[in-house]
């Protein structure tokens, strides 16, 4: 898919407060730090897009951009941010689940899981939760140039394996790296066939 605009729409807590929900949505999620906000501009190819952080817990809101005036994609705040009060961690729970059990556009959830780790607990329980609630959702590895292909296929396939003790079918997954912009394409072409279909 050609890029010809991104843009920022607005940032939100509030479900009631998003925008219409009139074009197809895709949302980013994941840890603190896996590179949610990094992966958007590297597939937008608009640096500064989202707003990245060397530390975690830089995506605090619901963040809508708007792709050729076609769809939207959103940057989700990270779950698992340790240094955050039990408040925050419970505020988070809240609204970022309602607003991906209730937004009616939302054609696919990205979960993004950092390439370079064994699987974790808490994104198999993500992911988990996700399929309970029957909201469909896709496999990103990130950070894939932190360390060789070998060992990104290994985690991979842990975290398939992972899967399989609660899901029949595991959903597609990407292989990507917000600095080479390895996947980006793939994911593109991805929202791309669900929007014509
Ligand atoms: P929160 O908003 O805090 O949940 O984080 P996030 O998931 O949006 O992560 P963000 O994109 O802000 O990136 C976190 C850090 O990881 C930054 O220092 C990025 O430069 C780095 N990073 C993200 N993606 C990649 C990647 O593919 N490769 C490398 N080497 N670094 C990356
Ligand atoms: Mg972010």
């Amino acid at each position: 898919m050609l890029i010809k605009t991104a843009e920022f729409v607005c940032s939100n807590t509030r479900v009631d407060l998003l925008p219409a929900p009139t074009l197809p949505e895709y949302a980013f999620i994941g840890r603190s730090n896996v590179g949610k906000s990094s992966l958007i501009n590297a597939m937008t190819r608009k640096k500064g897009l989202a707003k990245t952080s060397q530390k975690p817990g830089k995506t605090q809101l619901i963040n809508h951009f708007v792709i050729n005036s076609n769809w939207y994609l959103v940057d989700l705040p990270g779950y698992g941010f340790a240094q955050t009060s039990k408040k925050n961690r419970a505020d988070w729970e809240r609204f970022i689940r309602k607003y991906l059990r209730q937004r009616e556009n939302l054609q696919c959830v990205f979960v993004l899981i950092d390439s370079r780790h064994e699987p974790q607990k808490i994104d198999l329980d993500f992911c988990c939760w996700l399929g309970e609630e029957g909201i469909p959702f896709m496999l990103v590895f990130t950070k894939a140039d932190k360390q060789s292909g070998v060992k990104s296929d290994q985690n991979i396939a842990h975290f398939r394996r992972a899967l399989l003790k609660w899901f029949e079918e595991i959903p597609p997954h990407f292989l990507t790296s917000a600095e080479t912009k390895i996947g980006t394409e793939d994911i593109l072409k991805t929202i791309d066939e669900i929007n014509i279909n």
